[in-house]
């Protein structure tokens, strides 16, 4: 399952979720089964690392997201990939914008995998990065809970 998580910057919230994802898989022992990355509808900060409150955040719970500095997504990621999952409905729209039609109905809401769907605040806007974590969080375990594996389903 390749999966690349969408936000507006790719410095917050698509960065994140893709470093909890790695780190969750990782400790599940399904990292072979997953393709994790992260991107931008923007060309805002493409090249920048990870925006430092978000990288605390990540910190304070052990994981590192050294190496990563944003990029904006293409159409060439939409056939790459099997799953694109924005933060928000702009991201959606402007996803959609990227790739034309969702064809292969692969655009999803990241806390539509959960039992609260709503969009994920913009912690760029409210500071807020304990929220931010919370949603993340949840949205990954609901992922895993979805696509992931165990051995004795492989058999
Ligand atoms: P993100 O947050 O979409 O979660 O990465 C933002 C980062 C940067 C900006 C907006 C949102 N910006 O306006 O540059």
């Amino acid at each position: 399952m390749k999966i690349l998580f969408v936000c507006l910057g790719n410095i917050c919230r698509s960065p994140m979720a893709e470093f909890v994802m790695k780190k969750m898989v990782a400790d599940a022992g399904l990292s072979e089964q997953f393709e994790i990355a992260s991107a931008a509808t923007s060309t805002w900060e493409i090249g920048n690392p990870v925006y430092p409150p978000a990288r605390r955040k990540l910190a304070e719970h052990g994981i590192g997201c050294k190496g990563k500095t944003a990029r904006q997504m293409t159409r060439g990621d939409y056939d790459y990939y099997d799953l694109i999952i924005g933060m928000e409905q702009k991201n959606l729209r402007d996803i959609l914008a990227i790739t034309g039609e969702d064809r292969l109905g692969k655009v999803a809401l990241m806390m539509d995998f959960t039992d609260t769907p709503h969009d994920i605040a913009d912690p760029w806007y409210t500071g807020d990065f304990d929220a931010t974590w919370n949603d993340v969080s949840k949205g990954c375990a609901a992922l895993i809970a979805k696509y992931g594996q165990t051995k004795t389903e492989n058999q």
